[in-house]
């Protein structure tokens, strides 16, 4: 298979609290308004935080091209809900922008739901989708040096930190910033927690 080509991705991820999902039309308003509710809490961590606060139809336009870049195959971004009674609680993605046949995990939690290990369970969640179905050899995590929540994630996941990018990240206005990247390979995948992680998929016809 191509670098470049991967196979049909999960548009339906669930875990044991979650359900990460490719967005619909549906979820503009919803998603808009928790953005809006913690621009300032993801404002030091999420460099796309930069252009807020969008209008709704600005939301609406990138949610669409959100959609139609996972629907071509290009870059996966899900939006993260509870499982049960499907509130919207964040967003992350598998990223094709780190290299041949690899991905990089992308998060955020809003910051009424942190500290109760979700962005560990769909990091874990993301692992297993990113080697299992969509046939990636090695999975990244790039955390900004000082964000000690987030280097938990890839830490508990038992991923390699493997050195530090300096001044990779342009957070306009707010100057750059150096990323740690963590990498886990296929052949690590069993030794990982995530290896366990339960996980439903659904591709773009549900199983009957
Ligand atoms: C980083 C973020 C995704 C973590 O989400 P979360 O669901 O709270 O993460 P988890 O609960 O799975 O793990 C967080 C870990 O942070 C650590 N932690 C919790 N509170 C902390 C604090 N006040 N200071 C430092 N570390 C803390 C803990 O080690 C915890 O792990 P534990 O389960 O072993 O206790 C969330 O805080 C967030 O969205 N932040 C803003 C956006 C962001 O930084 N995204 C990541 C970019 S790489």
């Amino acid at each position: 298979m191509p670098d470049d080509v991967w196979p049909e991705p999960a548009y339906v991820v669930r875990t044991k609290r979650l359900e990460l999902r490719c967005y619909e039309r549906s979820d503009v308003a919803t998603v808009h308004e928790v953005i809006l509710d913690n621009t300032e809490a993801l404002r030091p961590w999420m460099p796309w935080i930069q252009h807020e606060p969008m209008s709704l139809e600005e939301r609406g336009e990138l949610l669409r091209a959100f959609r139609a870049r996972f629907d071509a195959g290009e870059d996966f971004i899900y939006g993260v809900f509870d499982r049960d009674g499907g509130a919207y609680i964040g967003g992350c993605g598998l990223h094709p922008r780190v290299g041949a046949r690899a991905l990089e995990i992308g998060y955020w939690i809003a910051e009424d739901r942190w500290g109760q290990g979700l962005a560990t369970e769909l990091a874990a969640a993301l692992t297993r989708v990113g080697f299992e179905r969509m046939e990636a050899e090695r999975m990244e995590i790039r955390v900004v040096p000082h964000n000690t929540r987030s280097l938990a994630v890839p830490r508990k996941l038992g991923y390699t930190r493997e050195g530090t990018l300096r001044g990779v990240l342009d957070r306009a206005r707010d100057g750059r910033d150096d990323l740690v990247v963590f990498g886990m390979l296929l052949d690590e995948l069993d030794e990982s927690p995530a290896a366990y992680a339960p996980i439903e998929l659904e591709g773009f016809l549900p199983d009957a």
